[in-house]
């Protein structure tokens, strides 16, 4: 209700009470014969319809006038989840996401989205594959792209804190997994690649990831081997050479068949409701009503998903903490954007973060309760100015609810993948 409504809405009102009450008055009681008191009555019982309305714009008036911050939070805010036999009783978090009064979990589909522009088939992912662990496309022939992306072995990533490229250089950053890359609208931890056959592209001329000098001497390689020609005639049609461009796309739709929708987790939401310990319940719940859900929302765990994802980037870290230097996380002094990223089958990618600082998921977790959802022990975050009624608990998470979000991290591995981990090359 706006103002401009109540500016007319309870003068209008009290002028018809005050109308009706100089008839009653002047003409129905004294006709009736009835007293002051009885005059009054009768006021009452024709006006009861002006009375209530009359209460109800006064009432409106009121909430009004209260402070935004008081209000908006009791009509949008509470998230209460319940999982198994417990009940979280979250409080309030971030306003600005709440699109949804309770979170719909998701399982991963059976098969990743592909383009029109480069439809997969079982040629040309047999190239791809053949591509993704050829060593021919790096400068020295000592690299493939599964030197670095180890997909039993690492769950599709390389164990290290940054990247180890050619003559044993090291990169700068992490190497996130391969594994479910296919469900992400933004690739890269800064999320400069918008498709996998964009980004295929990027590590074989890298100088300091594969190192080959140009597009053409890959395309040259490649055309020296009679086989490559045959496959790659198969993959795109009897008469296509063999080009960078159908280098990439190869890889890019055998990657679409790097997928895990067999984690504990997908199962439960399909149904098995055996397939998460207590636990990874009480973690899942902990999930959505710490606030974790935010950001790393959809089947793919993050907002930069091609499935429901909506804004892929973030300020990270958002607030102030100790973990910053700590763990080196601001670039040149800077707090970074960066792409949300994906946790499937994050248990297994460790060390983890951008810069691959951190070797604990516990601390990752830590570090994210409080960089990104403010549960650092500071007063002023979101919820500011309205203590008294938000009852927002803004401590550090304790190690109970960091243990069960480990735990529920866990599941969102696939069986495969444990099954492989640490094994090393596969
Ligand atoms: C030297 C190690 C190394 C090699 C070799 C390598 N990568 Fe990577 N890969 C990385 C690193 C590091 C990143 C992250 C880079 C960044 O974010 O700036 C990455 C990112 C990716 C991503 C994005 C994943 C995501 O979630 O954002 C994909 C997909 C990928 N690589 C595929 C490939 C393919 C295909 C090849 C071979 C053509 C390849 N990589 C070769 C280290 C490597
Ligand atoms: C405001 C957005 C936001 C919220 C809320 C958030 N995260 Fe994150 N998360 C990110 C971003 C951005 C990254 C990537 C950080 C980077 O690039 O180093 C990330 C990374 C992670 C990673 C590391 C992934 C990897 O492969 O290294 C984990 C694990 C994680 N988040 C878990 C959580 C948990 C658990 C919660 C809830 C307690 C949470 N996040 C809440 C934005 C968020």
């Amino acid at each position: 209700m706006d103002n401009a409504l109540l500016g007319i809405g309870l003068p209008a009102v009290l002028i018809g009470f005050a109308t009706l009450a100089f008839m009653v008055h002047r003409e129905l009681g004294p006709f009736a014969g009835l007293n002051v008191a009885g005059r009054w009555l009768l006021t009452g019982l024709f006006g009861m319809g002006f009375v209530a309305f009359g209460i109800k714009m006064a009432v409106a008036l009121a909430i009004e006038r209260l402070p935004e911050q008081t209000i908006t939070p009791l009509l949008a805010m509470q998230v209460v989840a319940a999982r198994g036999d417990e009940q979280f009783d979250t409080g309030f978090i971030n306003p600005a996401p709440a699109r949804q009064a309770h979170y719909v979990w998701e399982a991963l589909p059976e098969a990743a989205p592909e383009p029109a522009d480069n439809p997969g088939s079982a040629a040309k992912v047999a190239l791809g594959k053949r591509l993704f662990n050829e060593k021919k496309l790096s400068g020295d022939g000592t690299l493939s792209c599964a030197s670095c992306h180890d997909l039993s072995g690492h769950a599709g990533a390389d164990a290290r804190p940054t990247a180890l490229g050619i003559d044993r250089q090291s990169g700068p950053r992490n190497t996130p997994t391969v594994w479910n890359a296919a469900f992400m609208s933004r690739l890269f931890w800064d999320g400069r690649a918008t498709s996998l056959e964009e980004q295929a592209m990027g590590p074989i001329l890298n100088p300091i990831e594969m190192g080959l000098s140009t597009s053409a001497e890959a395309e040259r390689r490649l055309r020296q081997d009679a086989s490559y020609r045959q496959d790659f005639a198969r993959a795109f049609g009897d008469r296509q050479p063999i080009t960078f461009a159908r280098i990439a796309q190869a890889i890019a739709a055998y990657e679409r068949m790097l997928i895990t929708p067999d984690a504990p987790y997908d199962r439960f939401v399909r149904g098995d409701a055996t397939a998460l310990n207590p636990a990874q319940l009480r973690g899942m719940a902990l999930f959505e009503s710490t606030g974790c859900v935010l950001c790393h929302r959809g089947p793919s765990f993050s907002d930069a998903g091609l499935i429901g994802g909506e804004s892929a980037f973030r300020i990270f870290p958002a607030n102030a903490t100790p973990y910053e230097k700590e763990y080196d996380l601001l670039l040149d002094g800077k707090r970074g954007v960066w792409r949300i990223a994906s946790l499937r089958n994050v248990a297994l990618t460790g060390p983890w973060l951008h810069n691959g600082s951190v070797d604990k998921l516990e601390n990752v977790v830590r570090i994210m309760a409080s960089a990104q959802l403010g549960r650092s022990g500071k007063l002023n975050t979101w919820l500011n100015d309205d203590r008294q009624l938000g009852k927002a608990d803004r401590s550090p998470i304790g190690d109970k609810e960091v243990a069960d979000l480990v735990a529920f991290l866990e599941a969102l591995s696939s069986e495969r993948l444990v099954a492989g981990a640490g094994k090393g090359r596969g």
